[in-house]
């Protein structure tokens, strides 16, 4: 019997050291999978995108395995924080107020906000926002800005980009001001939606990394440069968002 027991836990510790002893270390990316290109599961529940895959090849270079971790995008930065994750990688803007509480790495892409109306909609600039219910992601730099700019009043938050495109579809909201690159996604998933030909704002997307980890951002600033050097960083972004 004992025998027995040694062998099942030989074997159980076997298999476990298949599954986590591959002799290297895990670094774990936090991200919100609702944000297509950046992030997005895919058909085989597999999460995929333009970050997913950045963070592999950063990761392949620091000779680290990955793990990504699906969460709400209103929780990343205190994820970061705690070190429950070692790196947020989610489409995220730089802003002022974040770097209060995280280090940004450089940046890798540009995000513009933009506004998505129904066809025919009387909303056909930013001006006719006044008064208006905005739909945002909760948290996003869309949400904050718009609570700055409309009041908190006229700004509906969702968990999601594709729920605040719902309530449109629905009429629970007048438009939804999210990133362009998910807003053309989305606007091609529903009928009768358009993007407003105007620019909100102008934002950097990049790595959000704890404060104390410095060693972190140096290593993932230098995979990043080398990456865009390799022309992989522009190979990873081509294959997500073909030039129109
Ligand atoms: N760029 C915006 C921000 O940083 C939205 C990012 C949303 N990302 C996501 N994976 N849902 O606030």
């Amino acid at each position: 019997m004992k025998r027995i027991i040694a062998a099942i836990l030989a074997t159980l510790m076997l298999v476990a050291c298949f599954a986590g002893c591959s002799g290297k270390k895990t670094l774990v990316m936090g991200t919100n999978a609702e944000f297509p290109p950046y992030e997005f599961v895919d058909d085989s529940g597999k999460i995929v995108g333009i970050d997913a895959e950045i963070a592999q090849a950063v990761a392949e270079k620091m000779g680290y395995e990955l793990e990504i971790r699906d969460m709400k995008f209103d929780s990343l930065i205190t994820a970061v924080q705690s070190g429950n994750i070692d790196f947020a990688l989610a489409g995220m803007t730089v802003t002022d107020e974040r770097l209060l509480s995280v280090n940004f790495s450089n940046t890798y892409a540009t995000g513009v906000q933009v506004v998505i109306v129904k066809e025919g909609s009387d909303i056909v600039n930013l001006d006719a926002l006044e008064g208006k219910m905005i739909g945002v992601q909760s948290g996003t730099t869309g949400d904050i800005y718009c609570t700055d700019d409309y009041g908190q009043d006229h700004v509906k938050q969702y968990d999601s980009g594709a729920l605040a495109v719902a309530a449109l579809v629905n009429g629970q909201v007048d438009c939804v001001i999210i990133d362009n690159e998910p807003a053309k996604n989305f606007v091609k998933a529903n009928a009768g939606l358009k993007i407003l030909d105007t620019e909100y704002a102008v934002e950097d997307y990049a790595a959000a990394i704890a404060k104390d980890n410095t060693e972190l951002l140096d290593a993932f600033n230098k995979a990043l440069a080398e990456l865009k050097a390799e022309g992989k960083l522009d190979e990873i972004i081509k294959k997500y968002i073909p030039a129109e």
